[in-house]
């Protein structure tokens, strides 16, 4: 593919039903250091990346505070702020204790203070999407989603989005506020949450799969993914992420990259058109 990638080819998605996107994003975990830990090893190409988002018409950025920790959120601003016709997402309510470690903190006083320490660092008045990173399991849900809805209420947040969640457990956050997105693990070799999806479809609840390059392997060389690259002149990325733009008019995937070379290979699928046969075939497959 010659032509300068554009992620506006993807087509539109209205985030909360009001915030249109492009449905091709990105995600910004991977301008951090070794474990989401720290500072990006190169940081003048994670901020070239990040540059590069508007040129190549990505206008949805995936975050969380938890990414670096706030490396990732500080770069966002240094790069992009004040996000002219983008909307940056952010999550929040993740402890780090250190490299890869991750612990849920429920607590109704912590997620206040993720919410405001994220406004802060975004240097914005109001989180556009703002995504619950894990829903607790135990006595601490109703708190949980209690200072969400107050939060919502008062203005910090206009959109709420969960993430790694079932369909029962959207039903019961829909009682304190409507979910407009939800995160979850999804991608060609990892579908265990097709019900998910399907849900979504099905309510116009933006889909936003984490791992949808499955951590990097569907992007490299070698696997049934080449054959349908050469025909279509892109890389292997770029199909696996143009089948998943494929699989649902909701589906918004957040591919991510500390590259701006990768960055644009992998908007290279917002152009292509796979076949329905070629569809079929890469979701039989075992990739
Ligand atoms: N909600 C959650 O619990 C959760 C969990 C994990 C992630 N996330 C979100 O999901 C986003 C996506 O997940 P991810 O970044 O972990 O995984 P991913 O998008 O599946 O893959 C990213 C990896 O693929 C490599 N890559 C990307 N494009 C490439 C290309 N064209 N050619 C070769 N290698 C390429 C990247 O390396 P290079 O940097 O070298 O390109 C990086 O190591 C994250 O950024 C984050 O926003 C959410």
């Amino acid at each position: 593919m010659t032509q300068t990638p554009n992620a506006a080819a993807s087509g539109t998605f209205l985030i909360g039903g009001d915030i249109p996107v492009h449905r091709l994003a990105y995600g910004a975990m991977r301008i951090t250091g070794p474990g989401i830990w720290g500072d990006p090893k190169d940081r003048r190409a994670a901020l070239a990346t990040l540059r590069r988002l508007p040129e190549l018409g990505v206008n949805f950025i995936d975050t969380a505070d938890s990414y670096g920790p706030f490396v990732s959120e500080d770069l966002i601003r240094e790069a992009l702020h004040p996000y002219p016709g983008m909307l940056v997402a952010t999550k929040g309510g993740l402890l780090r204790h250190g490299p890869d470690k991750w612990v849920p903190l429920a607590d109704p006083g912590y997620l206040r203070q993720c919410v405001l320490l994220s406004l802060r660092r975004l240097g914005v008045e109001r989180i556009d999407l703002w995504q619950l990173h894990r829903l607790d399991h135990g006595d601490a849900r109703q708190a949980q989603l209690q200072v969400i809805a107050d939060m919502r209420q008062e203005g910090l947040i206009r959109h709420v989005g969960l993430s790694e969640v079932r369909p029962a457990d959207i039903e019961e956050a829909q009682r304190y506020f409507p979910v407009a997105t939800v995160q979850n693990q999804y991608n060609l070799g990892e579908r265990k949450s097709e019900a998910v999806l399907d849900y979504c479809t099905q309510h116009g609840i933006g889909f936003i799969p984490w791992y949808p390059l499955n951590a990097g392997k569907l992007a490299h060389p070698g696997s049934v993914l080449d054959t349908i690259a050469q025909a279509h002149g892109v890389t292997p990325s770029a199909i696996a992420l143009a089948w998943l733009l494929k699989r649902s008019p909701v589906m918004l995937p957040i591919p991510g990259t500390s590259s701006p070379e990768h960055l644009a290979q992998n908007v290279a699928a917002a152009q292509v058109r796979l076949s329905d046969h070629e569809f079929e075939t890469l979701g039989k497959q075992a990739v």
